[in-house]
């Protein structure tokens, strides 16, 4: 690591152009994309790390896991914060390991994320955003949207795919909030404590009597025979749980937010009935807003050359997805929200490579009800306060904006 005072190459993540576009990515790192696109920040513990911008680049380097590892224990790993360097990091779930390992266990719960699966779980969702759209409209006005509507549904949705019970929903929302976020390490490690504990408790039961989820699939297929250790599952849960949720949650609400900012394509959703549109524009939405920001987290275990620059084992590499999404070259006007884009489906919001997304057919599916039925059910919804009273989380590991006051 050099030692270059920290105005020289910048700290990530630099700040967002709040009052002006908040749903553009920081001009800082739109500059670097223009003018370095290979270059070097400091983060959060003091390290520098490489910030890889254009869409190519990016893509070279999350599709060349055999020279760039996700695993943690690897010296010069970017780690995103102090929650995660405390849990998450130190898992030996999916996320944070390399092949051959990671795609035997990835093939493992691949089945619980099917087409089909996911269109089990869709009725669920849209009989759910009907009933919270109705209480909703029976309620009084403000009503915060976040917590009405946006954290609810990725909720109900991983207590399905899990088999976790929904009314422990208080318990474990709180307690997968601190583990992305929580301010210190031992908040952090108190938080992981009980939830790998209630996920013991569950796979107990789970084991006893197995029910249509992705926990007793896993205790019955792969850990009772001898396929995957119990400590395994339970940390795979945990993982779950978090990647699911707080993703989905924040998604929700901006992308909610940023059509009560655009009358003209929040007109558009509202008056389209067909699927395939709908579809489209939420996969642009996914793309304009590239909520996952704090990029994908890699270090070099080789030497390669990125763009112009040489990249050596140990330097930690910070892929940005958010900003590859805002890359002319592959994006025709790439600021512009535009939900007829021909190939908006290329963008990388879900990541790229064999770290890519398990989720992201539930995700999609999950936003897809949403505006498909909130713009025709409640079409006077408005922002009840002005833009510049909200807040913005623009630090955490996904953009995202803390309290939607609407009116309708
Ligand atoms: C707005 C919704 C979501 C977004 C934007 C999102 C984004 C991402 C991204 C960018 C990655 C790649 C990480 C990397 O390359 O380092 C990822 C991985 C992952 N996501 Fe999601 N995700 C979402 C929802 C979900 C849901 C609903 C689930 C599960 C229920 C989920 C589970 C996972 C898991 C397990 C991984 C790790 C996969 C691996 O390393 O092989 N995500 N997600």
């Amino acid at each position: 690591m050099t030692s270059q005072p920290e105005v020289e190459i910048g700290y990530f993540p630099p700040p967002r152009d709040i009052g002006g576009c908040p749903f553009d990515p920081p001009p800082e790192v739109m500059r670097r994309q223009r003018e370095e696109p290979v270059s070097r920040m400091r983060i959060w513990d003091g390290q520098e790390a490489w910030v890889i911008t254009r869409y190519s680049d990016g893509r070279a380097v999350l599709s060349d896991d055999k020279r760039f590892s996700a695993d943690p224990v690897h010296s010069g790993f970017p780690e995103k914060n102090v929650a995660y360097k405390t849990t998450l990091g130190k898992d030996r779930t999916i996320r944070a390991i390399d092949n051959p390992e990671h795609d035997r266990q990835k093939r493992m719960m691949i089945q619980d994320f099917t087409v089909k699966r996911v269109a089990q779980i869709r009725s669920k969702v849209e009989d759910l955003v009907d009933r919270l759209l109705e209480e909703l409209l029976a309620g009084e006005q403000p009503a915060d949207l976040v917590s009405r509507l946006a954290v609810t549904i990725p909720t109900m949705v991983i207590c399905e795919l899990l088999g976790v019970p929904y009314g422990d929903r208080e318990f474990f929302g709180r307690r997968a909030k601190a583990l992305l976020a929580a301010p210190t390490a031992e908040r952090a490690a108190a938080a992981e404590a009980d939830l790998l504990d209630y996920f013991e408790r569950l796979i107990d039961l789970k084991t006893d009597s197995p029910a249509n989820d992705l926990i007793s699939r896993m205790v019955h297929q792969q850990v009772r025979p001898g396929h995957f250790a119990r400590a395994d599952l339970v940390r795979l849960s945990r993982l779950l749980l978090v990647a699911g949720h707080d993703t989905t949650a924040g998604m929700i609400s901006l992308s909610v937010l940023l059509l009560l900012t655009r009358p003209e394509a929040l007109a558009e959703v509202r008056d389209s009935d067909d699927p395939a549109f709908i579809a489209n524009a939420v996969d642009e939405m996914f793309r304009y807003l590239g909520t996952t920001h704090a990029g994908r987290r890699r270090v070099a275990i080789a030497e390669v050359a990125i763009g112009d620059k040489v990249i050596r084992p140990n330097e930690g590499v910070i892929v940005l997805n958010n900003v590859m999404d805002r890359d002319e070259t592959v994006f025709e006007n790439p600021n512009e929200l535009d939900f007829h884009r021909p190939n908006t489906r290329a963008n990388v919001a879900f990541g790229y490579g064999i770290h890519q997304c398990p989720g992201q057919l539930l995700a999609r599916m999950e936003l897809q009800v949403v505006h498909a039925k909130l713009w025709k059910r409640v079409p006077t919804l408005a922002l009840a306060v002005p833009m510049s009273d909200l807040t913005f989380v623009e630090d955490g590991s996904n953009f995202e904006v803390e309290t939607l006051p609407v009116t309708w």
